[in-house]
C-alpha cells in the first residue's frame, strides 16, 4: 500500500450548489485517490451528498494559508465533466467520483475514481517558501493542541525559507499565518 501523502486542495459542492474549498492530504493507491477527512467535515458531507469532488494541484500557497485563517473564498471555474468546481489558480485538476466509503467514528476513508483530468499551467519547480507556508498552515490548524514553544521554534525555522526564497504570494500567506498565531496568543492571554 502506498502511504505517501500529497498536499492538495479539494473543492466540493453542497447539494444547494455552494462550493467548499479545503486543503487535504491525499494518497494515490492503485489508480485511485484516497481522502481521509476528520469528522466533522464539510468536505465529507459534500462528497457523501453529491458523490463527487475535484482535486486541485496548487502551488499558490495562499490557498493553504488562507483556508486555515478564514479566507476560504477562492476563484473557481466550473468542472468539465461533473457538477462541481475547480480552483481557477490550479496548475491542474482531477474530477473524482466516489467509489467506496469506509465509515469511521473519527476518520472515514473515501476512495475516489478519476473521471477526468486537465492541466492548466506549468509546474515551475519546488519552492522552499511554498513548502514553508504549507508547514506553517499545518501548525496554525493545530494551534489549539500544540505547545507555544514548539510553534515558535518551527515558525522561526520556516521563516528562513520565507526570507530566502519567497515571492509576494508566499509573503502574503506567511503574514496571514503569523497574524493567526498572534491572534491565538492574544485570545489565550485574555
Ligand atoms: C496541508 C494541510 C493538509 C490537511 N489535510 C487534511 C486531511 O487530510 N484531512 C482533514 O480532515 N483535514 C486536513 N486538513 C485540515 C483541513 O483543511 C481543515 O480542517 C478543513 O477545514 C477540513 O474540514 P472541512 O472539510 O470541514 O473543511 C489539512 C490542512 C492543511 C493545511
Amino acid at each position: 500500500m502506498n502511504d505517501q501523502i500529497f498536499e492538495t486542495v479539494l473543492t466540493t459542492m453542497a447539494a444547494d450548489g455552494r462550493v467548499h474549498v479545503a486543503p487535504m492530504g491525499v494518497r494515490y493507491q492503485a489508480g485511485l485517490v484516497v481522502l481521509m477527512p476528520f469528522k466533522p467535515s464539510t468536505t465529507l458531507d459534500n462528497v457523501l451528498a453529491t458523490r463527487h469532488a475535484v482535486l486541485n494541484l496548487v502551488t499558490d500557497s495562499r490557498v493553504f494559508a488562507g483556508c486555515v485563517t478564514g479566507r476560504r473564498s477562492w476563484p473557481t471555474l466550473p468542472a468539465d465533466k461533473i457538477a462541481g468546481a475547480r480552483l481557477a489558480n490550479a496548475l491542474g485538476h482531477v474530477e473524482l467520483a466516489l467509489q467506496q466509503h469506509l465509515d469511521d467514528p473519527q476518520r472515514p476513508v473515501l476512495r475516489m475514481t478519476r473521471v477526468h483530468e486537465a492541466g492548466h499551467a506549468p509546474f515551475m519547480g519546488l519552492n522552499r517558501a511554498q513548502h514553508a507556508v504549507v508547514e506553517g498552515a499545518v501548525l496554525v490548524s493545530r494551534l489549539h493542541m500544540l505547545p507555544a514553544a514548539k510553534v515558535d521554534a518551527e515558525m522561526a525555522y520556516l521563516q528562513i525559507a520565507i526570507d530566502k526564497t519567497a515571492g509576494p504570494e508566499e509573503r502574503e500567506a506567511w503574514g496571514w499565518l503569523r497574524d493567526a498565531v498572534a491572534a491565538h496568543r492574544a485570545k489565550a492571554a485574555a
